[in-house]
């Protein structure tokens, strides 16, 4: 609160701040940083009202699963709250490499780095490996981090259209240079919930001299064997360079990890900013990944639950005609088209007591202003039902 007595001098900056058009456009109709009273695996409490969490990213349900609270707790106890520091400098701890031993060994992978946030991870694929000179062929729909990492890397971008590996193929025929290249894409499309088709992609550039990075967040425990990701899910796991992502959806927690040869891992932590400057994950962060990690393989169930609903879910939709886009994860958008309905939309799934996230352009391409749900394997059957009745209230409501 600012004081009575204490008038900044106006600065174009301060004047940015308070003028801006989104800032207030947001703060008006209010769709976002909703803080929950309470919550119990997809159950949240929010204005005093139980309601459906239908947009976290916990797919497996694992984040209260007991033997994950457990780990973390035990962590805690052990360690403490934070290894307050870098992993370079005095931040390193046994449990930072237990999880990424158990995590390379998991991806098929020779080794991995786990940072505090699964946007630092995957950043970080790509600024600390491509350099000024280097040309990034890239999915136009990819992540944000993505495109910060990007942007600090300073190589020429060429982009290709959303999971088109005929227009990669054009796009690198047109970039003939002899310079290094570069491909970056994500494995399941947060926003569209597409499945990259990875063989597709690496025969566009084959025989260039080309590296790859595969943003694999959404892919961990959802495809492959035992929820190895996208890459196992193909097959192609030996014929990527990097898969990162994020440790803060399948596996419960937050954080995130980049996965390689031991060569790129060690030349990240040599020269990656994000890697050198930036304190290590907490105790229980990393203690709850682990455990989730092992959960994942050891309890089949709860990714079978996860297609089961993710099929279910995906007819709720399909008889209500609503535009998923084609989705074929349990990361599944409910296309709108338009900024209002789109929030017509999602005020009405509100008032039904489903939570969702209202995703308008320029997060999504323009006329795709949509509404992101995604499924966990801990939705009830009452609760698709429940989901179900809201949907089609807003339908009627919105639409
Ligand atoms: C594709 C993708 N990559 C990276 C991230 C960043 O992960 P985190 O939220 O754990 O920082 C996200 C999160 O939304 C994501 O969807």
């Amino acid at each position: 609160m600012a004081l009575p007595f204490f008038s900044p001098k106006p600065t174009s900056i301060r004047e940015r701040c308070r003028d801006d058009a989104a800032t207030k456009l947001r703060l008006r109709y209010a769709p976002y940083y909703h803080a929950m009273e309470a919550q119990s695996g997809t159950t949240i409490r929010l204005q005093g009202r139980d309601m459906v969490m239908l947009a976290s990213n916990d797919y497996l349900g694992l984040s209260f699963h007991p033997k994950v609270i457990e780990a973390g707790r035990t962590a805690l106890h052990q360690w403490g709250t934070s290894p307050t520091g870098a992993r370079v400098s005095n931040g390193s701890r046994a449990y930072h490499h237990e999880l990424e031993e158990k995590l390379a060994a998991f991806l098929g992978k020779e080794a991995c780095h786990v940072h505090a946030a699964g946007y630092l991870s995957c950043l970080s694929s790509v600024a600390a490996f491509a350099q000024r000179g280097d040309t990034l062929f890239v999915d136009k729909n990819i992540h944000s981090c993505l495109w910060e990492g990007i942007r600090l890397s300073t190589a020429e971008v060429e982009r290709f259209a959303h999971n088109d590996p005929a227009d990669l193929r054009a796009v690198a025929a047109a970039s003939p240079g002899a310079n290094p290249k570069l491909l970056v894409v994500e494995g399941i499309y947060s926003m569209e919930g597409h499945i990259a088709p990875l063989p597709d992609f690496l025969a566009a550039v084959e025989g260039l001299d080309c590296f790859n990075v595969v943003d694999d967040a959404h892919g961990l425990g959802v495809l492959g064997r035992d929820g190895r990701g996208t890459a196992d899910h193909f097959g192609v796991t030996d014929r990527i360079d990097i898969i990162c992502g994020s440790l803060s959806k399948s596996l419960a927690s937050t954080g995130g990890f980049v996965a390689g040869s031991r060569a790129s891992i060690e030349f990240m932590r040599t020269h990656g900013k994000q890697t050198l400057f930036s304190a290590a994950i907490s105790p229980s962060q990393a203690a709850v990944a682990t455990t989730a990690l092992e959960v994942m393989q050891s309890e089949p169930e709860h990714r079978d639950r996860l297609w089961e609903n993710t099929r279910r879910y995906k007819a709720i939709l399909t008889s209500l005609g609503l535009d998923t886009w084609g989705s074929e994860t349990p990361a599944i958008p409910v296309v709108i088209g338009d900024k209002q309905r789109a929030y017509a939309f999602w005020q009405a799934l509100l008032e039904k007591g489903v939570f969702t996230v209202l995703s308008i352009a320029p997060a999504v391409p323009p006329g795709k202003d949509l509404i992101r749900t995604a499924i966990s394997a801990g939705h009830t059957d009452t609760q698709l039902d429940q989901i179900a009745d809201a949907m089609a209230y807003a339908k009627k409501k919105a639409l």
